[in-house]
């Protein structure tokens, strides 16, 4: 087979939008094959799918793309030109995509997990350069970034924080983004200001990938937040259509949540709760534009215990006090904490709980609670270590490479670990 088993299967689902239950009785076989199947290759119970289902599968697959084509849902042409802002190759907000392209840049992802789990090497971006430029602290955007393009066999170049790059000397935005743009292949930006990463894109023809503007956008998080509930989905043999997801924290200044409701509002019919202290609700704009389509519920709370009874995913956020107007909060009280009781008290044995991190640890912060750290439903590492085989798979479309990495990959020479964190989960590295 062309791509791995894994990838293979788990696109058919996506593309098919069946569970693993309903996807084993269509293909008639038992969901714990299916699930054998499914493993990592090298997993102790991995096993190899027949070939006639391989190729039913295929046939189903290729019914329902027919189906699509017909029905002129299927656009054609690279994802990279489908995606693009005013021709350019950048990505800048998640409004860029449709359902359909983000499951196709998440097949790009899913082929990039071999590398990400450092079974493969890849050299397909040998010779270009990165600029990652971050005027914003940062420690996990800014390293991922870096190490998925690394892995991708190109080279980074990083400036961080305001005070000792140029726009300390008054440099202007446009000056910057044009000299960088004669140094580097794509640049990263991070940048405090809403719509400044859309200023350094007008000012270039490089790719350029927004890495968090103000309390604008945050795309790439978006798309591993996205990509990391589609896959604990899958493994619980969930549908993302039709579920409730529950948004704690500061929803105004956050602009992770700002990117994620955005992307998730491509689904059909999901429930949102969104629950923020007063006064630092969602904006109304990013409200309307989700309202506007897929018959989505919508319902505001200020108490966590009356908007995550029934939630199928918790996602916590930090309060973001840095880019705080006039508002006198310091920071979360103990009643607004996400910690094991209160997920045992409101929530179901298969919740899933995510944070974009950081999360503020100091004590009196009330922030996602530590106490949930042992938890398999706490699926925090499991999304930020999604964030490099996403970002690969950003790197690679934005390049034109993501057709050459499947035969691009070597083994490693090296031996990675086999659990990354003293805590791992024992669904770590599974799907
Ligand atoms: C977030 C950010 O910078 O927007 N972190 C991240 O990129 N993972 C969230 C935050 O700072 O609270």
């Amino acid at each position: 087979m062309a791509v791995a088993q894994q990838v293979f299967l788990r696109d058919a689902m996506r593309r098919l939008n069946l569970t693993r239950e309903i996807f084993a009785a269509r293909i008639g076989v038992k969901r714990r094959a299916l699930d054998t199947w499914l493993l990592p290759e090298g997993s102790q119970e991995f096993r190899t799918m027949p070939e006639v289902v391989q190729r039913f599968v295929t046939e189903i697959v290729e019914n329902q793309h027919l189906m699509e084509k017909y029905a002129q849902v299927v656009q054609t042409g690279p994802l990279r030109d489908r995606i693009a802002v005013e021709g350019k190759h950048q990505l800048l907000s998640v409004e860029q995509f449709t359902r359909e392209s983000v499951e196709e840049l998440f097949r790009v992802a899913d082929q990039m997990q071999p590398i990400a789990r450092r079974q493969k090497v890849s050299r397909v971006l040998e010779g270009a350069v990165l600029g990652n430029l971050f005027f914003e602290a940062s420690t996990r955007t800014r390293v991922s970034f870096g190490a998925a393009f690394s892995r991708l066999g190109g080279s980074v170049c990083d400036t961080t924080g305001f005070t000792f790059s140029s726009m300390a000397k008054g440099e202007s935005i446009y000056d910057t983004s044009r000299v960088m743009s004669g140094y580097v292949d794509v640049m990263v930006i991070r940048h405090p200001e809403q719509g400044s990463v859309a200023e350094f894109a007008k000012a270039t023809n490089i790719p350029v990938v927004n890495g968090g503007d103000g309390a604008g956008e945050h795309p790439s998080q978006a798309l591993l937040d996205l990509y990391t509930i589609l896959t604990e989905f899958s493994r619980l043999g969930k549908l993302l259509d039709g579920a409730h997801i529950a948004i704690t924290g500061d929803l105004k200044y956050g602009r992770t949540v700002h990117s994620l409701v955005k992307l998730l509002a491509l689904y059909k019919g999901l429930k949102f709760t969104l629950i923020a202290p007063p006064g630092l609700e969602m904006p109304q704009d990013v409200i309307d534009q989700v309202a506007k389509q897929g018959n989505h519920v919508i319902e505001q709370y200020s108490e966590l215990a009356d908007g995550l009874k029934g939630a199928d995913v918790i996602y916590a956020t930090r309060v973001q006090k840095e880019r705080f107007a006039d508002e006198q909060m310091e920071g979360y009280t103990a009643d607004f904490q996400i910690n094991k009781a209160v997920v045992e008290r409101y929530c179901a044995e298969d919740v899933i709980v995510m944070h974009p991190l950081p999360r503020d640890s100091r004590e009196g912060a009330h922030d996602l609670s530590v106490d949930l750290n042992p938890d398999p439903r706490l699926a925090i590492f499991r999304q930020a270590d999604n964030g490099i085989p996403v970002r690969m798979a950003i790197f690679a479309v934005l390049l034109g490479v993501e057709n050459l990495v499947q035969h691009s990959m070597r083994d490693v020479t090296w031996s990675p670990p086999s659990h990354i964190g003293p805590e791992d989960a024992v669904f770590h590295g599974m799907y």
